[in-house]
């Protein structure tokens, strides 16, 4: 159980990173890790949401990710439409809303359909959003952000940080705090501009593995974190 009097970020982020080798250490398939990776995702979300976290971005498949061969690319893309269409109810009885960041070229029907019906189903639900980050690249957010911009009749001197996230996927909040599982330190693309003055933390857990308690602790290291905005924090002088 979490301690009480612990800060509760507003808005988390989580770099699902580990399947693979969690599956491989296992001898099982790249497939089986994805599939376990999924059945915690949900666990995780919904707890992260129970705990008071507004705001939670998952980076569930990257533009990059296309890269992966044919089987694996086809194999997530069947379990993001079986997974949105089994987990809907849960969020919708957990009163999550659910929406999606990410480019819709290269995504299939089927998987459109699917996002576009849990987006509908559960738009009305207040708790907390889970933002699923699926065929997301941050540099390319901030391309389309530019190019509607561009299009747009706003008066370019005015613009400022406020309306440029407004141009953004999902007008989302500052992320409070990035988690990455599986002891990579790097961001591969992930809300760059969202994570301006994010906490970074990085434990060695591959995602299938990562539990509630993994979880527990990520929110106690960034209760210890002096976040200062680029401002500065004097010491008080005892007189
Ligand atoms: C990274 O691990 C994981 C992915 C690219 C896929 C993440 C997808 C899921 C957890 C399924 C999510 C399902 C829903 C419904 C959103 P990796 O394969 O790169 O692991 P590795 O680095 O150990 O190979």
């Amino acid at each position: 159980m979490i301690k009480k009097s612990l800060k509760i970020p507003n808005h988390v982020g989580i770099i699902v990173d580990g399947n693979g080798r969690w599956a491989s250490e296992r001898g099982l398939s790249r497939s089986a890790g994805h599939a376990k990776g999924a059945s915690n995702l949900e666990k995780i979300s919904i707890y992260a949401i129970n705990l008071g976290i507004k705001y939670l971005s998952l980076y569930v498949f990257s533009t990059e990710n296309f890269k992966r061969s044919k089987e694996e690319v086809d194999y997530l893309m069947d379990l993001f439409v079986n997974k949105f269409k089994s987990s809907s109810k849960k969020y919708n009885k957990e009163n999550i809303k659910v929406i999606f960041s990410g480019r819709k070229d290269n995504l299939n029907k089927d998987v459109i359909d699917t996002m576009k019906s849990i987006e509908k189903e559960t738009k009305n639900n207040t708790k907390g959003v889970i933002n699923f980050c699926l065929n997301y690249g941050s540099q390319y957010e901030i391309i389309d952000a530019v190019k509607k911009i561009a299009k747009s009749k706003i008066d370019i001197d005015k613009l400022d940080i406020e309306t440029f996230n407004k141009y953004m996927y999902n007008e989302l909040p500052p992320l409070d705090l990035v988690i990455r599982t599986s002891g990579e330190e790097r961001l591969s693309n992930f809300m760059l501009w969202q994570s301006a003055y994010a906490e970074f933390y990085f434990p060695k857990t591959y995602f299938p593995a990562f539990g509630k308690k993994d979880f527990d602790l990520a929110i106690e290291k960034y209760n210890m974190r002096d976040r200062r905005f680029g401002g500065i924090k004097y010491e008080k002088k005892s007189s």
